[in-house]
């Protein structure tokens, strides 16, 4: 049915309600989706601190981007506080594109007034005016709760002028839908988005922090990233620093799907292992784990005593499991399908080298590669990560990248064989 829907291209708004009911599915719930705090309260503890008390806190977390990147979120803070240009901008990206992350979908869902109000306390520390929460297109079936959270926030003062009595504190949130292209998620594309162009990434620097939104300072936020500044401004950054590894503080949400009893999201703290996830939401006969979605990086066994953390293994969020069953190069396949179709088009490294990538894995499907496609799929990888305008790109073979090298038999059992018996004896002929 559903296949049918996407193939009339019938518009979301025209679903059948209950195709939007999709379970939350929390498996393990920490410090972000175990805190219970009434609307306001962060904000309010961040406000009691000043602006730069506040800045100052959110240093002393050390909270890292949960997009993927991982770049100090109080860096980001402070350099657009201290950019010329007004009126200041706060974003949430919502535009969770990533195959296999469904993290922030459920932030939105059952915790939207913790990343409204991480917009808030952004706000506060940069001293914006004008907020946007960028919502995927595909999530446009939570708009309506959305905005009813943002009246509600509206209504109880937390949001419009003079926000919690101080002079000066203006600030409000707008929502704009994004259309369903993944290199929207990428914020420079993102912010043409939200000026009404196409959604093409600029060069950066500069970066949105000195030149985003109209020219002005900008700060773009991961949904999480900002959820989890409430727990900062209710505990202090020395006890959100507290948890973690040294160089990945606090928790980090999984979105965990495939291969395992019990899929769906789980909060870790920092430095947790592979094995650990695996064992706990049920996983048994695990071929490889792609942590990171499509652009992120596929573990083997002998990997799972890695950790989940940006000096080890950084990831957005998403946790996708294959059993013995699966066969890695359809898996890759599948992937590199997926960025081709996403490419935007504008730079011709991208453009031209997913296209020739999917070209060349179609080509191995049917029966028809050579060891010589190997070594081109391996020079397309360079050129694509090396040439490419943006991440979209550049990430765009690692699937390949990885289960070429740890999987290399899924690749070569499909190449054809090039053993066989001369017509006639070259060596005799020429002797
Ligand atoms: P990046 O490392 O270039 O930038 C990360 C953030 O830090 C950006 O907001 C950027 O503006 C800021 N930044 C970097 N240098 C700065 C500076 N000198 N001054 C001020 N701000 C600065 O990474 P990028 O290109 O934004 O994103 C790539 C990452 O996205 C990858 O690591 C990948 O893991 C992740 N990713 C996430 C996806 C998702 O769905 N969440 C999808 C695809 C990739």
């Amino acid at each position: 049915e559903i296949a049918e829907l996407i193939r009339q291209q019938r518009p979301l708004e025209l679903w059948p309600a209950e195709y939007f009911q999709i379970d939350d599915n929390i498996r393990r719930r920490d410090a972000l989706l175990g805190l219970d705090m009434p609307p306001g309260a962060a904000l309010q503890a961040a406000v009691a601190r000043g602006r730069d008390g506040w800045l100052a806190e959110m240093q002393a977390s050390n909270l890292r981007g949960r997009g993927g990147a991982g770049f100090a979120t109080a860096v980001k803070w402070a350099s657009a506080k201290n950019a010329p240009g007004a009126p200041k901008v706060i974003v949430c990206n919502a535009d969770e594109g990533e195959p296999g992350t469904f993290k922030d979908r459920v932030l939105l869902n059952s915790f939207a007034d913790l990343v409204f109000e991480g917009m808030s306390l952004a706000a506060w520390a940069v001293g914006a005016s004008q907020g946007f929460l960028y919502l995927r297109g595909e999530y446009r079936y939570l708009l309506p709760q959305l905005e009813a959270v943002l009246a509600r926030r509206r209504a109880a003062g937390l949001l419009g002028t003079g926000i919690l009595g101080q002079a000066g504190f203006d600030f409000d949130i707008a929502i704009h839908l994004g259309a369903g292209a993944y290199v929207c998620g990428e914020e420079s594309a993102l912010i043409e988005s939200l000026e009404g162009k196409r959604g093409t990434p600029r060069i950066r620097p500069p970066f949105p922090v000195t030149k985003g939104y109209l020219g002005r300072p900008t700060v773009v936020n991961n949904v999480e990233t900002l959820a989890k500044t409430c727990l900062i401004a209710l505990g202090g950054g020395e006890a959100f620093a507290a948890t973690g590894t040294a160089q990945s503080a606090g928790t980090k949400l999984l979105s965990i799907s495939g291969d395992c009893a019990m899929p769906g999201i789980y909060e870790y703290p920092f430095g947790v292992p592979i094995s650990r996830v695996l064992e706990d939401c049920g996983a048994s006969d695990t071929q490889a784990v792609q942590v990171g979605g499509a652009s992120g990086i596929c573990l083997a066994g002998y990997e799972f005593h890695r950790r989940i953390a940006y000096e080890d293994v950084p990831t957005a969020g998403a946790f996708m499991i294959f059993d013995g069953t699966r066969d890695l190069f359809d898996v890759a396949r599948a992937f590199v399908h997926f960025f081709a179709h996403e490419s935007c088009g504008f730079c011709t490294p991208c453009r031209v080298g997913t296209s020739l990538l999917k070209g060349f894995m179609d080509k191995l499907a049917d029966g028809h590669g050579a060891q010589a496609d190997l070594a081109d799929i391996d020079w397309l990888d360079r050129l694509l990560k090396n040439a490419s305008h943006c991440g979209l790109g550049s990430a765009a073979p690692n699937p390949v990248i990885d289960t070429l090298q740890k999987f290399r038999p899924a690749y070569e059992r499909r190449l054809v064989s090039l053993d066989f018996e001369p017509a006639f004896d070259l060596d005799a002929a020429l002797a």
